[in-house]
């Protein structure tokens, strides 16, 4: 159908028609799928009327290519225009074939294997018969405590910039029309949803428009500059006013200054809560708000069904505005073709054959592999030799509790569990002696007595520890982000036994380690790896792999020091000034300033060494950018993959400027012995940032650029931006 088809059908329906197809509803509310799907929010009674669903635009958390099919049809029976239900779903980190956590997807800093677990979830979930993914979620995240960074991809707005893009690209594709087998993406939750107050979810979030502009949009930016056909508003104020229902951020800034013109959703019941909220006084007044705000659809609530029609017919709501937002849901259906093809990529013998095939495992194992971070590796405990007698313990070690949270589609029972891949790595099984050692958050002395029998003649403890899936995701804050003090207790024991320690880590945030670091000799950090976790660690464990990931956000010293972030000001009394008083400076009393391991770290089991790097002059103009080069060696004895990363420092800004910034980065697998020239061309558009009057430039001056392993241990080099005429040292700005 052409738009002139699209309007005219606009035209055809009736104001009660349109505000329906605005509604999004649950699965269990359609004909074919009662008692079914996901629920990812509160299910109250919404007074929702047979007539209201038949004329409904989509469908929330429901897959299977059967079950779509059979619900699609009905619908269409019943619906007097024909227009087909839209199947939308949290596809978040694989469909079946469950890929790492998104956090650890950042870890592995690996752009083409991100897009192609984007690509492997779009496909098995559009076999399957879902049309839109509500991903990428793209929320810069500075806060352990707050569940959902498991679901982001860390902390620096340029590498979760380019892993937006890179997942968009994955779910998409190039023609979503032709291209039945992906999905339309929808990038979430704009904006600024990881800043929530304390951690806390669905908390106050209050930010500068400097702040919002200059760290918190560009990777929601990044995925609409991709083609991204979805906005999915965030549950948080901005600016003192609720996202769903706030004009500034959706109609101004979203749709107008960036020109955003496909569907905008809003979370699960956000409309309704502007009423909690304190912005609207009752259901007639969020369904206004939200509307003028620009938000199409409403997801399961009902404001808009029961109350837009008569807002329209008392001349409040324009009914123009209401026939924008239809035409945008009908143009989306119509870029995904399902006016000709209504079940789309449907289809029960490809979803047989494709969903958790040997083929997506591989690729799910291979990122797995990628985003786990070696965090520390003493005494030389990892890798582990072929014959040494292990003893494996913990909550972790025989789990199928290894998928994260957002994999509803997944299923813990096929995940490849720790002691099954340790057992078959081994040179005997009978090497691996296994025990549980303690609940997560509780110890029986009879399970003590059952790891200590299990470590009694061993030579090496791995000790499989970290937070259940619930206790992260969704609603899954904690203000305490230590392990639970059970799996504490059982390191300290195992460790008294005098024998090696190693402690992969399964969680989904970055932990207070005390109590872990200092305690065990090794340390892996494995997050929720997914469905092949099991054997990812396994190879790794055993050195077939050689751990290659890297932090996408911080560690803590100690919960207390968060938020902390690599990407801080220097403030104007910073820490180590030459000419600071030892105690008016910035700094706690009781903890270092620092993180305990910081953004881009990671060991690896061969050591890498840079050479001393090179900058191609000392002067950069806009149409003259640097070239940097540096050689990187892999000294040790082992094929390995290196993250060498490229940061910035501008000295003087119009406004304050972070102390380092990452601007780009390049991995580079060397074997041992192997010597590689990597180099960064460094250009005037990396120094841009956001100006007081919220311009977007560079100025004049000096600057740094740092390359190294991560954002702590890179070596300087300086540079200056000449732009212009500059007098005797005064910077002449905008010149
Ligand atoms: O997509 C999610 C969102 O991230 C949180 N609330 C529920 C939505 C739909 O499941």
């Amino acid at each position: 159908m052409d738009n002139q088809q699209l309007l005219t059908m606009v035209t055809q329906m009736t104001l009660e028609e349109k505000v329906a197809q605005l509604m999004q509803l649950a699965a269990p509310f359609f004909e074919g799928a009662e008692g079914e799907g996901q629920i990812t929010g509160p299910m109250k009674s919404m007074g929702v009327t047979e007539e209201m669903v038949r004329n409904s635009g989509s469908v929330l958390g429901y897959a299977g290519a059967e079950g779509t099919i059979a619900v699609q049809k009905a619908h269409l029976k019943k619906n007097r225009l024909g227009i087909p239900l839209l199947f939308m779903a949290d596809i978040v980190h694989g469909f079946k074939t469950i890929f790492p956590i998104p956090l650890a997807i950042g870890c592995s800093w690996d752009l083409p294997l991100a897009e192609r677990s984007a690509e492997i979830a779009a496909r098995e979930a559009a076999v399957s018969g879902v049309h839109v993914t509500y991903a990428p979620m793209v929320d810069l995240v500075r806060d352990a405590r707050w569940g959902r960074v498991m679901e982001s991809t860390g902390e620096d707005p340029y590498l979760n910039s380019e892993l937006a893009r890179a997942f968009v690209r994955g779910f998409q594709g190039q023609n979503l029309r032709e291209d039945v087998q992906r999905v339309a993406a929808c990038v979430k939750h704009f904006a600024a949803y990881g800043l929530s107050e304390g951690g806390r979810d669905y908390n106050t979030v209050d930010l500068s428009e400097w702040q919002l502009r200059e760290y918190y949009l560009p990777a929601y930016r990044a995925a609409l500059d991709e083609g991204c056909e979805m906005v999915m508003t965030s549950f948080n104020t901005v600016d003192g006013v609720p996202a769903s229902g706030n004009t500034r951020l959706m109609r101004k800034l979203l749709r107008e200054e960036w020109g955003f013109d496909g569907v905008l959703i809003s979370d699960w019941g956000a409309v309704k809560e502007l009423i909690p909220h304190g912005v609207a006084e009752d259901e007639a007044e969020a369904a206004y708000k939200a509307i003028q705000a620009g938000v199409d659809i409403e997801m399961m609530t009902s404001c808009y069904v029961h109350h837009l029609p008569r807002l329209v017919r008392e001349g409040r709501v324009e009914e123009e505005i209401i026939d924008e937002a239809v035409l945008r849901i009908l143009q989306l259906k119509e870029r995904l073709g399902l006016f000709e093809r209504p079940h789309r990529g449907a289809d029960p013998e490809a979803e047989k054959e494709i969903v958790f095939c040997a083929e997506h495992r591989a690729a799910a194992r291979e990122l797995a592999e990628k985003s786990c971070v070696l965090l520390k590796n003493e005494r030389g405990v990892l890798p582990l030799a072929r014959g040494q007698r292990v003893a494996l313990v913990g909550p972790f070690a025989q789990s199928g509790d290894i998928l994260g949270p957002w994999s509803w589609t997944g299923s813990r029972k096929d995940a490849v569990r720790l002691d099954t891949a340790m057992k078959a790595a081994a040179a005997e099984p009978g090497d691996i002696s296994v025990a549980e050692g303690s609940g997560i958050e509780a110890m029986t002395e009879a399970q003590w007595a059952e790891a200590a029998r299990a470590a009694a003649d061993v030579d090496v403890i791995v000790l499989a520890l970290g937070e259940s899936s619930e206790m992260s995701g969704e609603a899954g804050s904690r203000a305490d982000i230590t392990l639970p003090a059970a799996q504490l207790e059982l390191l300290r024991r195992m460790k008294a036994l005098g024998k090696p320690v190693a402690v992969v880590l399964f969680n989904g945030r970055p932990l207070d380690l005390r109590g872990v670091y200092d305690t065990a000799d090794a340390v892996l950090e494995a997050w929720f790896p997914g469905s092949e976790g099991g054997a990812a660690i396994a190879a790794l464990l055993y050195g077939d792999a050689n751990p290659s990931g890297r932090l996408s956000m911080s560690f803590p010293a100690a919960v207390g020091q968060i938020p902390v972030y690599y990407n801080h000001f220097s403030t104007g009394r910073p820490l180590g000034a030459p000419d600071a008083q030892e105690r008016y400076v910035s700094h706690y009393l009781d903890l270092p300033n620092e993180p305990l391991l910081p953004f881009g770290f990671g060991l690896s089991y061969t050591t890498f060494i840079y050479g001393k790097p090179q900058l191609s002059g000392k002067i950069m103009t806009p149409d003259r950018p640097l070239e940097l080069s540096v050689v990187l060696t892999n000294a040790g004895p082992a094929e390995g993959e290196e993250t060498v990363q490229l940061y910035i420092r501008d000295w003087v800004g119009d406004t304050v400027r972070p102390v380092k910034e990452l601007k780009a980065f390049a991995k580079v697998r060397l074997a041992a012995g192997e010597s590689s020239e990597v180099r960064f061309t460094v250009t005037e558009q990396m120094l841009r940032y956001t100006h007081q009057n919220l311009e977007f430039a560079s100025d004049a001056g000096q600057f740094s650029v740092f390359v190294g392993p991560n954002s702590r241990d890179a070596e300087e080099l300086r540079f200056r931006l000449e732009k212009g005429p500059v007098t005797s040292g005064i910077r002449l700005q905008g010149a």
